[in-house]
């Protein structure tokens, strides 16, 4: 087992109707705020389930916070974009002297609020953080209430930013950036599309992959992470069978929550996070949706690393995640684990080919490349080479 220094910082209150608690919350932080969101789903979504007076999120926030100072940044897209919405919310953070950012929405809002968060105490350009060119010193505290179940933004440090220009897509990391407080009331995900439902479930059980393929592992992580894919795949179903099931949203939140923190595999060896590393080109190259590009490479990528080397821990996912029975061998049972994974992907309606969300091969090769400079995938589980890359995304056409 490794050694680890480990701190999670962040407040979570979970549950219908917590947003209650929002002025209280963010009385300790200043007074003047700074209000992100995306392209409209805030002022859709009902702020309490069970009294549709109180009208939409969007109106609920403010009159909850009629007594602060509230600046607003809206429209930031999925796969956030550094420029404008980071560069814009830096700007205004800093002309308005922002005390603190209050996040509303899904990964990608709370994502780009992140790195405002660190450019606002900056005073060079914010690339030079994302980029690691240099180390913040300092970031603005953020409050989030997060609309999606999926990437676990609201519970970790990280937020990935992508540059159009440069095909960039960086995943930021710093202490710093882990939410003060998060907010998460199930019921705001109750509106998720069935399309952004099924992505969010398969996004948080490639997080829950790239934890359980490593080495080190031991039987406590072995456990939280297949207790974690089996919660996934059964209330992933339930929540698209029925949008508005309390019990199935509520397990399927907290799920994605754990998913990208680490607590999942403290003391395993680093897997180097491959199917993120591969995925993170396919959206910055052509702004897909991220759990779509993940649930396309995740099998493929699997099929590709196992080995016999890999053998032992695919008889333990499939024989654990999927119960396949131990008479099989060990290699049947490792290969129906792998078709299992990619038919689940495939039974919850995510396309499950590079050409179906508009990736043919002209810029494979192209990409290819800029991960395997990238991504440091030759450090990862089962190391890649470019070629690896390559054959792993031809194989995902
Ligand atoms: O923009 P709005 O109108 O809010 O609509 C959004 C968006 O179109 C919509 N949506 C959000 N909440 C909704 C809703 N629609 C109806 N009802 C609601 N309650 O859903 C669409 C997608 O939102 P987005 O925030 O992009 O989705 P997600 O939460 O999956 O975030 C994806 C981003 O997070 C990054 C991904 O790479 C991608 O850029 N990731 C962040 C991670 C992290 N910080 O730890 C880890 C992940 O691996 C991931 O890379
Ligand atoms: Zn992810």
């Amino acid at each position: 087992m490794q050694s680890f220094d480990y701190q999670t910082p962040t407040r979570l209150i979970f549950g219908k109707g917590v947003i209650e608690k929002l002025p209280k919350v963010m009385s300790a932080f200043g007074k003047k705020i700074l209000l992100t969101y995306g392209g409209g789903s805030i002022k859709k979504v009902p702020a309490l389930s069970d009294n549709p007076s109180a009208g939409s999120l969007y109106d609920y926030v403010h009159a909850l916070l009629k007594d602060f100072e509230i600046v607003e940044l809206s429209g930031i897209q999925p796969n956030p974009k550094y420029n404008p919405s980071v560069l814009d919310g830096v700007r205004l953070c800093k002309e308005h002297k922002v005390d603190v950012i209050l996040s509303v929405g899904g990964g990608s809002v709370l994502d780009c609020s992140k790195a405002i968060a660190a450019g606002a105490c900056y005073d060079g350009d914010p690339w030079d953080l994302i980029s690691y060119k240099t180390k913040a010193n300092a970031a603005l505290p953020i409050v989030d209430i997060i609309t999606l179940a999926a990437t676990g933004s609201e519970y970790d440090s990280g937020g990935v930013i992508s540059r159009t220009e440069t095909n960039d897509k960086i995943g930021y990391m710093d202490r710093l950036l882990y939410p003060a407080v998060s907010f998460l009331d199930p019921t705001y995900t109750f509106s998720v599309s069935k399309k952004q439902t099924a992505a969010g479930i398969a996004d948080a059980m490639n997080h829950t992959i790239e934890q359980y393929f490593a080495e080190d592992t031991t039987l406590l992580n072995d456990g939280f992470c297949e207790s974690m894919l089996r919660s996934l795949m059964e209330n992933g179903r339930k929540c698209l069978a029925n949008p508005n099931d309390y019990q199935a949203r509520a397990e399927m939140m907290l799920c994605c929550t754990y998913g990208c923190n680490g607590i999942l595999s403290l003391g395993n060896s680093e897997s180097g996070w491959p199917c993120h590393g591969i995925e993170h080109a396919l959206s910055a190259y052509y702004d897909i949706t991220h759990g779509e590009g993940l649930a396309i490479i995740t099998p493929r990528w699997m099929k590709h690393i196992l080995n016999e080397h890999t053998l032992p821990r695919f008889v333990k996912y499939g024989i654990n995640v999927f119960g396949i029975g131990q008479e099989l061998s060990e290699w049947d049972i490792a290969f129906k684990a792998i078709e299992k994974t990619y038919c689940f992907f495939e039974s919850i309606g995510i396309p499950m080919h590079l050409r179906e969300v508009g990736i043919d091969e002209s810029r494979l090769d192209e990409m290819a490349h800029h991960i395997a400079v990238n991504e440091g995938l030759d450090q990862a589980y089962s190391p890649l080479t470019q070629q690896d890359i390559k054959d792993i995304l031809v194989d995902s056409l």
